[in-house]
């Protein structure tokens, strides 16, 4: 168990699972993109621990940039997407892969993936660590997932609780 400022939190996905997922998905994505170019989009704060393990499995010529965005506040989804920081790169003509920690109502990717296709980006594709089904509201294509979790609150491995728990090596679920 780990407490992270008021709230404990039980073991859910252990380092040596993510790790070996996370090599299989780099695999993945070489595989479906050798020799072509893309344009990697890391989601901060929280994609940023799984985008820098993903990308060394990576074996394609690729630019990687980042973009930072929010949509919660502590354990619930505000929803509304606050654009914070905007992409550097030119987009248009470019296949772009985003990365994501965690897909949950599916609303920060979809605005994004507008966002995305407004510069006219040639292809957008998404792959993130987690995905929780049940907690989806807008449908969204989604090329890579990691592991389909329930509807239940995680943190570590990027993801935060109210800013805390994003160094801890694992993922980590509330306690019930
Ligand atoms: P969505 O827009 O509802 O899909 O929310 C996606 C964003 O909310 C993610 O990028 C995370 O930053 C955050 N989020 C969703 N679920 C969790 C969770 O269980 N723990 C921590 N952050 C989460
Ligand atoms: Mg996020």
């Amino acid at each position: 168990m780990v407490t992270v400022k008021d709230k404990v939190f039980a073991p859910f996905i252990e380092r040596e699972a993510l790790n070996q997922r996370i090599v299989d998905m780099g695999r993945d994505i070489s595989r479906d993109y050798k020799g072509r170019n893309p344009l990697f989009v890391v989601v901060l704060n929280g994609a940023f621990m799984f985008a820098s393990d993903l990308l060394k499995g990576v074996d394609v010529l690729c630019e990687i940039s980042f973009i930072k965005l929010a949509s919660y506040e502590q354990t619930q989804s505000t929803g509304k997407v606050k654009q914070i920081l905007g992409l550097a790169e030119a987009v248009q003509g470019r296949e772009v892969i985003v990365i994501e920690d965690i897909v949950d109502t599916g609303l920060t990717m979809s605005q994004l993936i507008s966002q995305l296709k407004a510069q006219e980006a040639a292809s957008v594709e998404v792959v993130t660590l987690l995905h929780k089904p049940e907690a989806q509201k807008i449908a969204i294509d989604l090329r890579y997932v990691g592991f389909e979790i329930q509807n239940r609150f995680v943190v570590g491995y990027g993801l935060d609780y109210d800013g805390l728990g994003r160094n801890l090596d694992a993922i980590y679920v509330l306690a019930e």
